[in-house]
């Protein structure tokens, strides 16, 4: 396990080409190209698109059937164990054991990553703190809320300070608070050096976040790119015309340019030279309607559970 800073930075996160998998005869993923370099990146798409079977694969929790695959330099089936030691996944749902204490499930965690008892002791002491879970540390996981055992499960995933860090749906069934804390968590993280890919529905949450969002649709990925690239893909700014009390009138497309918008304007002030104009530029969400003719979801509809994604 002698991954130098230097070798890290010359090696990509993730180098994917002709993925595919597929359970019986559905195929899951279809022939899927991904290079991502260290950093923070995440993975959009609706229910059943795949994200959780790619980041198994790539956690090395299931086998894929072509391709060939490589995290941080290394294939997931050749060097298994070595992987195992460097990554660590937390899934999508809560995988801790409801008859141990939140502090018993970190150390039980830091035990299965090799560390000793003392040092897995003290770093479960500081993440049970930052993720407001010191109160209940010593309490049966059995009364814990839903949330409180999704940032325990979190929590221990990062116990042995892995150099990538995958998180399927981590703030799904989060407050507000938590989420925010955990993206405060991610960011931190990433500070340290360390490398995140996680899942998300949520396209304010892969904007907040990512420096790269891969959007996957159906088991293809049909965009690559920062969140300014993704939204450029459907051009430019749009021109809002509203009246006294902020409706919106009409909308006018541009290509984005200074020029562009500076010729629209002109017409618009020629024509209605009073009304009042607004710049913007187009969301995510609208990005992946025109990409995958389906809305995803934002990060408010969390609260009310998955009936706001249309898959
Ligand atoms: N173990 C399995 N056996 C058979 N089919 C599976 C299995 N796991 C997943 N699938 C199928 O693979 C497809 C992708 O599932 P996957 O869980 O990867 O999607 P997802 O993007 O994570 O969805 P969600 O947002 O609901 O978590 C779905 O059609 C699902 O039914
Ligand atoms: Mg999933």
């Amino acid at each position: 396990m002698a991954y130098t800073d230097t070798v890290r930075a010359e090696t990509p996160l993730l180098e994917i080409t002709g993925l595919s998998k597929s359970y019986g005869r559905h195929r899951v993923l279809t022939d899927l190209d991904l290079t991502l370099p260290p950093g923070i990146h995440a993975l959009l798409g609706p229910n059943g698109s795949g994200k959780t079977t790619l980041v198994n694969v790539l956690s090395t929790l299931i086998p894929y059937d072509a391709g060939e695959v490589r995290v941080l330099g290394l294939d997931p089936r050749r060097d298994r164990k070595t992987l195992q030691g460097l990554v660590s996944l937390t899934g999508q749902y809560a995988a801790v054991d409801e008859k141990l204490s939140g502090t018993e499930n970190m150390l039980m965690m830091g035990r299965l990553f090799g560390l000793s008892r003392r040092a897995a002791a003290q770093r479960a002491d500081g993440l049970l703190e930052r993720f407001d879970l010191t109160g209940a540390a010593g309490d049966r996981v059995a009364t814990y809320s839903g949330g409180m055992r999704r940032k325990l499960d979190i929590a221990a995933g990062l116990i042995a300070q892995p150099q990538l860090i995958f998180l399927d749906e981590p703030t799904t069934g989060l407050d507000t608070r938590s989420r925010q804390a955990l993206w405060d968590e991610i960011t931190a993280l990433a500070d340290s050096g360390a490398s995140i890919f996680l899942t998300t529905q949520y396209l304010e949450e892969a904007d907040a976040l990512a420096e790269r969002i891969v959007v996957l649709h159906d088991g293809h990925i049909v965009a690559d790119g920062t969140a300014a690239q993704l939204k450029a893909r459907i051009g430019g700014a749009a021109i809002q015309l509203h009246d006294d009390a902020g409706h919106i009138l009409e909308e006018i497309p541009t290509r984005g340019s200074a020029i562009d918008v500076a010729r629209h304007l002109d017409a618009v002030a020629r024509a209605r030279p009073d009304v009042d104009v607004t710049v913007r530029r187009p969301t995510l969400d609208e990005v992946f309607l025109e990409l995958t003719g389906e809305q995803a979801g934002t990060a408010d509809q969390q609260d009310q559970g998955r009936e706001g994604v249309a898959a």
